[in-house]
């Protein structure tokens, strides 16, 4: 399946067919998690697949969720709280492979080259951040074999931690039922676009401005040289046709070209433009704004988790 129509068709399935995954399928699903990306490599995600019916059945209690035991498979997705003891070694390691070859780094400013890692708090929530990437590998995999997922986070850590019996450096992050859906619900309600984005830094836009200083240009100022055109005209003409004339074009430039160029997406307010743009051309989007990522907000919820 294409991956714009996974990400369009996903929902929360709660609802399950009976029946099992082959171990192909969930073989597929792990590996999903297994390609995610993660800070510096270090690959913190852990998983417990768990297929056997009383196992689900005794992780149902851990959780308001009866729908989670009646899927086939229930990932136990974790973070491997030992994996940032790694974290030096993944980097050295992607040293080697060459994947920072050519790539221009100055970490001479302590101010700039801050770590995301500073305490356990921070250390469980940025190993957190990775698994959840993984985890939505998981479900976008799932999508794309014909199954159907649903984050879980609700349930209690604790009870989980002790019917598994983990160790106390595996920290739960979120449980996964999967199985083939019995539902087709539409999709739920989202925000939109112009609401999701914080900041749009333009290529247009001369100089850098701190966020909440940038300029919107109100583009129905473009108007009103529009609608003083008509007095630039009428000397040319005799009155009292002058002042007719000048009076219609003044009333035709106020009732049509206010609105349109309020409206209708200009030059003078990139704002409008960018989301007047058919989603589908994204390449010049891409090439012509600065979006502000999730990771930024990751980051500053790390941050304020300091
Ligand atoms: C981190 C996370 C935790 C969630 N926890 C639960 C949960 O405990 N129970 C549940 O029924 N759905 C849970 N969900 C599913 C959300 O309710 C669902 O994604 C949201 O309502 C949007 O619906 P959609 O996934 O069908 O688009 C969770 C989703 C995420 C990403």
């Amino acid at each position: 399946m294409e991956l714009s129509q996974v990400i369009a068709t996903r929902r929360s399935i709660r609802k399950f067919k009976p029946g099992e995954l082959s171990v192909q399928a969930v073989n597929q699903l792990v590996d999903a998690a297994r390609l995610a990306p993660s800070g510096s490599n270090t690959q913190p995600a852990r998983f417990i697949v768990i297929q056997s019916q009383s196992a689900k059945e005794a992780l149902g209690k851990c959780t308001p969720y009866k729908f989670v035991a009646g899927a086939s498979v229930v990932f136990v997705c974790c973070a491997d709280l030992t994996a940032i003891s790694t974290k030096d070694a993944r980097v050295g390691e992607l040293f080697q492979e060459g994947a920072f070859e050519g790539v221009d780094m100055d970490f001479s400013d302590p101010s700039v080259a801050v770590s995301p890692v500073l305490d356990a708090e921070a250390v469980r929530a940025y190993l957190t951040m990775n698994v959840a990437i993984a985890v939505e590998h998981i479900v976008l995999r799932a999508v794309d074999l014909g199954l159907g997922s649903c984050w879980v986070g609700r349930f209690s850590r604790d009870k989980l931690k002790e019917i598994l019996a983990l160790d106390e450096n595996i920290f739960p992050v979120a449980l996964l039922p999967v199985g083939y859906p019995d539902q087709s619900p539409k999709a739920r309600p989202r925000l939109l676009r112009d609401a999701s984005m914080l900041k749009t830094l333009y290529k247009s836009t001369e100089s850098f401005l701190p966020f909440g200083q940038e300029i919107f240009f109100p583009s129905f100022l473009i108007s009103f040289p529009v609608s003083l055109s008509p007095f630039s005209i009428s000397p040319a003409i005799a009155p009292p046709f002058s002042f007719i004339l000048e009076e219609m074009l003044f009333v035709f430039s106020i009732v049509f070209c206010v609105p349109v160029s309020t409206f209708l997406p200009v030059q003078a307010s990139p704002r409008s433009r960018y989301f007047a743009e058919d989603s589908s051309a994204s390449p010049a989007l891409a090439d012509s704004f600065l979006v502000q990522e999730s990771a930024d907000l990751i980051c500053a919820s790390l941050a304020s988790a300091r």
